[in-house]
C-alpha cells in the first residue's frame, strides 16, 4: 500500500516517526516534507498530499500539523478529498468505516507518538462499510460539484 505523508514545521518529528514505523511495516512511503523545523505554511503541504491521493499515486495520505486543524481545512478544499482529524482510535475507526476518509490528519501538539501510530494503524486497516454511508458521501460529492 502506498502512503503519502506531509507535515508543517510543527509536526515534522511526528511525521518522521510515523514514516519510520510504516517503513518497518513495509508500506511504500512518499514523504512530501517538510524536512526541517523551519517555519512553513501548512496549505502548501496539504495540497501536495491531496494531489497525490486524488491522482491515485497514493492509496492514502497522512497530514500532520500542530493541532491538525489547518491541514484538515486545507486538504478538504481539494475536490475528492475526505480528510479527517483523528486524535483518537474511535475517530480513526469511524473515519474509515463511515466516511471513507482518504487522508488522516494528526495534530503533533495533541497526540504522542505511541497513540499516533495506533491511530495510523487503525485508519490503514479499517475498511469502508459502503451502503447507506456511500449514499451520504454521494450527497457530499453533489455539494462539492454544485
Ligand atoms: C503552526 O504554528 C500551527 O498554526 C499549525 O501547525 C497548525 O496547528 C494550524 O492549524
Amino acid at each position: 500500500m502506498k502512503i503519502v505523508l506531509g507535515s508543517d514545521h510543527a509536526s515534522v518529528e511526528l511525521k518522521d516517526y510515523i514514516k519510520a514505523e510504516l517503513m518497518k511495516l513495509e508500506y511504500e512511503i512518499n514523504d512530501q516534507g517538510a524536512y526541517s523545523e523551519k517555519s512553513v505554511d501548512y496549505p502548501d503541504y496539504a495540497v501536495k498530499v491531496a494531489n497525490e491521493v486524488t491522482s491515485k499515486k497514493a492509496d492514502y495520505g497522512i497530514l500532520f500539523c500542530g493541532s491538525g486543524l489547518g491541514m484538515s481545512i486545507a486538504a478538504n478544499k481539494v475536490k475528492g478529498i475526505r480528510a479527517t482529524l483523528c486524535n483518537d482510535l474511535y475517530l480513526a475507526d469511524m473515519a474509515r468505516r463511515h466516511n471513507n476518509a482518504n487522508i488522516l490528519v494528526l495534530g503533533g501538539r495533541v497526540v504522542g507518538k505511541g497513540l499516533a501510530i495506533e491511530i495510523v494503524k487503525k485508519f490503514l486497516n479499517t475498511a469502508f462499510e459502503g451502503g447507506r454511508h456511500q449514499d451520504r458521501l454521494d450527497k457530499i460529492t453533489k455539494i462539492e460539484n454544485s
